[in-house]
Order: structure tokens, then C-alpha cells, then sequence
């Protein structure tokens, strides 16, 4: 199968890269801003004809949380009219669609890990983006899934990893919020996932949720960065209302992943999952 890759240049997207040569029987074709803006529609219908493309995967999207506040019709345009391009070019030549999505969509005021069929809230301009998105994806009618995912990290780009094992070794110490729940994704980990419901095959439009298996804070997680990286940085546990952002974030994101294991699915375990990617990054 040709597979369309968009977004390749960000974090998910460098992560498939990564991979990709573990299945050779698809040929994929890695694409960013510079060769496929996914906000064309009539460049995505020409190229997914002439690459005969089965597949996209699409990694793009506008993710700088705080920004959206300020650039909301360039949020909506990467994270609404992209995916609806996307779904609507997929679906006229019959490829499949994977979609990335979000635990912002939801409010985050959930005390239990959160359902595919839970009702969404969306918080901010990202997740309210990220909805439509979804939505735009599903009204299409193409064969899509839509994968939710929260607190992505890798060897790649800017995440919360790599600004920790920046700020550890310039900081004798550093407060980091306590009262966020989630649970980390390596996106290795979620590229892998990618490809096993790929190969599966997709049929209809299905929602799952992925991370990585367990539940922690963001204290919890610098308190366990320093530690893999050897740091003596002290670590304070504040709330969120003493560390302000341009948006609000959920205080729980933790991800059910019962569907997607019933598919076929690994999760693993967070802290092994980051043990792995920063022995990459501090090699
Ligand atoms: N990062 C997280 O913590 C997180 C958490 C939950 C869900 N997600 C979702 O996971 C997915 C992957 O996130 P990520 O962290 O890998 O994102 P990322 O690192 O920000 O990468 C996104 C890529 O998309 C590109 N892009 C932006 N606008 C585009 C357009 N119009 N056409 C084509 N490409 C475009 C970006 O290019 P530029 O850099 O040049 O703009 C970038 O290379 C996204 O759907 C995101 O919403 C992320």
C-alpha cells in the first residue's frame, strides 16, 4: 500500500520515519508543509490520485497549546479544514484515514479513565479545534479511525523530556505542577500502534484512545526524568494556579485503552517506554 504521511517533520511523524522500514510491504510517501500544506484541498485530491495512495496518516496539526488562544483561525484551519481536506481526498479515491487527536477534548473534570464514548467538552481553542476536527473526519463518510492521544514526547522536536533535561542541568531546582493527572505517550510507542491498526484494516470510522500504560503527574514525571538522567535537581510539587498559561489545562487526561488492546495493541508501561526514549537522548 502507498501510504501518505503528513506532519512527517513533527514529533509523531519523525517517529514513523523511524520505523517505517519494519514494514516494507508498504511503500510511504513522508510529507510536510513544504510538499503537502494539508490545508490544499485541490493538492491533496491530485496527489493521492497520482501516488494512488491507500492510506494517509496524518501527523500534522497546529499543537502549540498556548498559541491557539491568540492564532484561532490558524487553528482551526491546520486543525479543522486539514483533516477535513484530508478525510474528503481519502475517501473520493477510497484510501483509509488515521486521524491524531487529543485528550483536550475533553474537560478533564473526569475522575475515571476516560471512554471513547465518554461526551467530549472540549477545553480551549486547541481541543475545541481538535473536536471539530474529529468530527469533520467522521462526517466524511471516509474509513477512518481517529486515535486520542495525550502528553506525547520523543527524541524529536520540543516536548516536556527534552525542556526537563534542559532545565535539570541549568537549575540547582524547579517547581513542576502536581495536581495534573495523565499518563506520558512515546511516540514510538503510538507509531507502532498506528501501524498495527493499519495493517489490521479499517472499515469504518472508529475512535480509540492510546498512551502509555499507568497514571502519574507532571511532578511525578520530572521527579522520574531526573532520576533515569542521573540529576540531583530538586524538585517542588506546586498547583496549577501557581504556574498561569494563555490556555487552561485538563486535570485529568487518563486515557481507557481497553478498545485498542482488544484490537491488537501493546501499551506499554511509561516509565519503560521513557527509560527507552531517553537512553536515545542522553546517548
Ligand atoms: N504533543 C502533544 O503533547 C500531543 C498530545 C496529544 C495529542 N497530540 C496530537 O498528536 C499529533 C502529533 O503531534 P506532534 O506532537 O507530533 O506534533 P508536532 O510535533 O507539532 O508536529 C506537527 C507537524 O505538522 C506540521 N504542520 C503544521 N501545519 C501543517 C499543514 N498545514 N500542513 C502540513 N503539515 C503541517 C508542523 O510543521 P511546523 O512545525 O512547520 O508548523 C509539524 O511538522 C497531533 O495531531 C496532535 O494534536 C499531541
Amino acid at each position: 500500500m502507498n501510504i501518505l504521511v503528513t506532519g512527517a517533520n513533527g514529533q509523531l511523524g519523525n517517529s514513523i520515519q523511524k520505523i517505517h522500514v519494519q514494514y516494507p510491504e508498504h511503500k510511504f510517501i513522508f510529507t510536510d508543509v513544504p510538499e503537502v500544506d494539508i490545508t490544499n484541498l485541490d493538492l491533496l485530491r491530485e496527489l493521492v490520485k497520482k501516488e494512488q495512495i491507500g492510506a494517509i496518516i496524518n501527523c500534522a496539526a497546529f499543537t502549540a497549546v498556548d498559541k491557539a488562544e491568540s492564532c484561532e483561525e490558524l487553528a482551526e484551519k491546520i486543525n479543522v479544514t486539514g483533516p477535513k481536506n484530508l478525510a474528503i481526498a481519502a475517501h473520493e479515491v477510497g484510501a483509509k484515514l488515521v486521524h491524531i487527536s487529543t485528550d483536550y477534548v475533553f474537560g478533564g473534570k473526569s475522575s475515571l479513565p476516560l471512554k471513547e464514548t465518554d461526551e467530549t467538552a472540549p477545553i480551549g481553542v486547541y481541543g475545541r479545534t481538535k473536536r471539530q476536527g474529529e468530527i469533520e473526519v467522521e462526517k466524511s463518510g471516509c474509513d477512518a479511525i481517529v486515535i486520542r492521544t495525550a502528553w506525547l514526547y520523543s527524541e524529536y522536536g520540543n516536548n516536556f523530556v527534552k525542556t526537563m533535561l534542559r532545565l535539570g542541568k541549568e537549575r540547582e531546582s524547579l517547581n513542576v505542577v502536581f495536581d495534573q493527572i495523565g499518563t506520558p505517550t512515546y511516540a514510538t510507542d503510538l507509531a507502532y500502534a498506528i501501524m498495527t491498526l493499519l495493517n489490521k484494516g479499517i472499515n469504518k470510522f472508529e475512535i480509540y484512545h492510546f498512551s502509555n500504560e499507568g497514571v502519574i503527574s507532571w511532578y511525578d514525571f520530572t521527579k522520574a526524568i531526573f532520576e533515569i538522567a542521573g540529576y540531583n535537581t530538586t524538585v517542588g510539587a506546586i498547583e496549577s494556579y501557581e504556574y498561569p498559561t494563555a490556555a487552561e489545562r485538563p486535570a485529568y487526561s487518563v486515557l481507557n485503552k481497553r478498545k485498542i488492546k482488544k484490537a491488537g495493541v501493546t501499551v506499554p508501561y511509561w516509565k519503560d517506554s521513557l527509560k527507552e526514549c531517553m537512553s536515545i537522548l542522553l546517548a
